[in-house]
Parts: C-alpha cells; sequence; structure tokens
C-alpha cells in the first residue's frame, strides 16, 4: 500500500550549484547522499521544511537532454503488488520493480494518465527528517499539468490514496480549474484549462511564506531572479504569488495565503 509522496525528483546539470541554492538560498537541509554507480549519477535529497526534492546529477551531462522536474514518487510497503494492480487497472508501466540505483530499497516506474513519470520506492527509510526552522514554512504542493482532470483525480485517488482537500475555479479570462489532493503533509495541485495545454508535465513547486513581497526582496538581494511580473496577487484573491526557477530552471512559486488545510 502506498502509505506517502516521498519526493519530486528533479535532473539537475551541477550537483554543488543546487545544493547551494536549495540549501543557502532557500534554507533547506541535506537529508540523504548516494551514488548510482551504474549511471555515474550523484543523489542527494534535500528537504525544504516537511517537503523533499532529488537532485540527480548525471556524471555525463550528454546523457540527457532534458533537466528540471522528472517525477513525483511515492513509498510504498508492498511495490510488487502495487506496481501489479496498478497496471493491471490501465495505467502504462515504465520500469518494473528492480533494486534501486543506489543499491538501497526497490523502485519501479509508471506513468500517471496525463504521463506524469510515477515513482513506486520500498526500502526502509524514507529520508524525512523533523523540520529545521527557515523562511519556508511549508512545501505547499507539486503542481500537476491535468489536461484529463477526471483521469488525474482517478488514478490519484484510486491508485495512491489521495483524498481532495480543495477546489478552485477560476472565471474566464482565466477559465482555470485548480484541484488539490493530499496524502497527509503532501500535496499535488492539478491545473486544468478546457482547451488541452502543452508544457511541463511537473509544472512548478510552490513553498508557503510569511510574507512573499518581503521574501521576493531577500531572495533578489542574493541574485535570484524573477519572473516579470511577480509579486502579484494570487489568482485565487487568496494572497500574494512570486515565480522564479532553480538552477535548471525549474519552476518554483512562493506564495503566503494559509495553509490549504486551513483555507
Ligand atoms: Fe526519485
Amino acid at each position: 500500500m502506498i502509505y506517502e509522496l516521498n519526493h519530486v525528483g528533479a535532473f539537475v546539470k551541477d550537483a554543488e550549484k543546487s545544493v547551494d541554492f536549495y540549501t543557502r538560498i532557500l534554507g533547506a537541509q541535506v537529508v540523504r547522499e548516494a551514488m548510482i554507480p551504474a549511471t555515474n549519477t550523484k543523489c542527494i535529497y534535500v528537504q525544504l521544511a516537511g517537503g523533499m526534492i532529488e537532485l540527480l546529477a548525471p556524471g555525463d551531462l550528454s546523457s540527457r537532454s532534458v533537466y528540471g522536474f522528472d517525477h513525483v514518487a511515492f513509498s510504498t510497503d508492498s511495490i510488487d503488488r502495487d506496481f501489479e494492480s496498478i497496471t493491471a487497472a490501465g495505467y502504462k508501466p515504465l520500469v518494473q520493480p528492480k533494486v534501486a540505483g543506489s543499491g538501497h530499497g526497490r523502485i519501479a516506474f509508471l506513468s500517471d494518465p496525463n504521463g506524469v513519470r510515477i515513482e513506486l520506492i520500498e526500502r526502509d527509510d524514507t529520508y524525512r527528517k523533523p523540520e529545521k526552522t527557515s523562511d519556508i514554512l511549508s512545501f505547499d504542493h507539486i503542481s500537476l499539468l491535468a489536461n484529463d482532470l477526471e483521469a488525474a483525480e482517478a488514478f490519484y485517488g484510486g491508485q495512491t490514496g489521495m483524498t481532495v482537500l480543495k477546489r478552485f475555479y477560476l472565471e474566464p479570462p482565466r477559465d482555470l480549474t485548480m484541484v488539490y489532493v493530499n496524502h497527509g503533509y503532501d500535496v499535488i495541485e492539478f491545473l486544468h484549462r478546457k482547451e488541452p495545454q502543452a508544457g511541463d508535465l511537473i509544472g512548478h513547486i510552490a513553498l508557503r511564506v510569511a510574507n512573499v513581497d518581503a521574501m521576493a526582496e531577500k531572495l533578489s538581494a542574493q541574485g535570484v531572479a524573477f519572473e516579470p511580473g511577480s509579486p502579484k496577487n494570487a489568482g485565487t484573491g487568496l494572497g500574494r504569488v512570486a515565480v522564479f526557477r532553480g538552477p535548471d530552471g525549474e519552476k518554483i512559486e512562493i506564495l503566503d495565503r494559509s495553509d490549504l488545510r486551513d483555507l
């Protein structure tokens, strides 16, 4: 059974640069470092508030053409059974259960109905540590493009055990449906428009701070470049948001509304 959303995985070009960005600039803690010898890839878990990002830095940069967010990983206590039942339900298998490249535990990959790569992990340690105090109050959500919203809700609700936390609909011209599903602390946001959208399947991660404008000023002073138009009022009317990018172009949003569970 799947019992938690463990991490969002990202491929990065320069491990040192990414670790510096997430720890020194954003206040994350490194909770695990390992090597995947078969592909000469460094694997570093950084924890931001209560959420984790897995940074994967290949030794050979020509081995990949795409960097940034790559997959969403769930922990299970029975990988063979879950992989079998999820793929039997019609979801596409990508990598059969096997020993993890780091040698620790077993992993498998499959595709969610919108094409997001989903990792299943079975191991004796989730790597998550007690939260460290920083400017990040919580890891608010991981945002996924859900062109087929019904199928996304069926997959995450039926196969991963997540439940709906909140729904928002923003009237035209935005015409945007936002659905939040969670597994305890961990939240996934589905973004859906009537017309199918192109773009990154894992669109961004969102971090909750006390005050977006103050945090944006602090990050700007450390050389972080914000997207044009940031900070701005959130489309939901709840608080302010600002968007910047990590070292490999991964999109990061800061927001200062209440925790979704308290809305
Ligand atoms: Fe992973």
